[in-house]
């Protein structure tokens, strides 16, 4: 048994700690906001934010793969999916991604509102480059790049810059802008607050990555 946070609220789960994330959120959960696409760590649709706890104090939160992920690297994190980001209006990222015609299909759509909510949160600098870095792990088959990018500096120059160095008060912020709901603020106080992440098992499987593993997934 493990336990987590999925979007702000606490879950504790028996399923098979090898079952992919993906599969955790869309079948199991229903929660189909995250989208299956190669299931090979290629494409970005199913990227999810993940928030661990730092060495150095606050939440330290990555954009990764939920297809490559296993449930089991969820104990003690906070799992982020788009359902936990949005609200009643469209987010700042959202709506950047509107106003520059970055979509059109709105398949990609979800990974990349992740991917650019995750360059908020962890970009030391806002240029350019960076946001080409944000993007990199995420596929559009319709839309061609540009009106991404745009969004991505429209929120470099809207909010990006203006920001301080990584940790709480970034959150604080980004929260203040719109970007990340108000429940990110107890986050690592509801973290501390879960049951003990359990022991490695002796004959477990350990993995680092799960590449391979995951990709051979039906
Ligand atoms: Fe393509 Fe996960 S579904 S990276
Ligand atoms: Fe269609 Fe990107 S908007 S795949």
């Amino acid at each position: 048994m493990l336990s987590f946070l999925l979007n702000c609220r606490p879950i504790t789960s028996e399923l098979p700690a090898g079952l992919p994330v993906l599969d955790l959120l869309r079948r199991e959960l229903g929660l189909s906001a995250t989208k299956s696409g190669c299931r090979e760590g290629d494409c970005g649709a199913c990227s999810v934010l993940l928030g661990s706890r730092s060495p150095d104090g606050g939440l330290r939160y990555r954009v990764v793969n939920s297809c490559l992920l296993p449930l089991g690297a969820l104990a003690g994190r906070h799992l982020v999916t788009l359902e936990g980001l949005n609200g009643d209006t469209l987010t700042p990222v959202q709506s950047a991604l509107v106003e520059e015609g970055g979509v059109q299909c709105g398949f990609c759509t979800p990974g990349m509102v992740i991917s650019l909510t995750g360059h908020l949160l962890n970009a030391d600098t806002f240029g350019w480059s960076e946001i080409l870095e944000s993007l990199d792990g995420n596929l559009c088959r319709c839309t061609g790049y540009m009106g991404i990018k745009r969004a991505g500096e429209r929120l470099n120059q809207r909010i990006g810059r203006g920001l301080p160095q990584v940790g709480a008060q970034r959150i604080e912020i980004l929260i203040d802008a719109g970007v990340l709901p108000s429940c990110f603020a107890e986050a690592e106080q509801q973290l501390a607050e879960l049951p003990p992440i359990p022991p490695y098992s002796a004959d477990g499987l350990l993995v680092a990555g799960g590449t391979d593993l995951f990709a051979r997934s039906p």
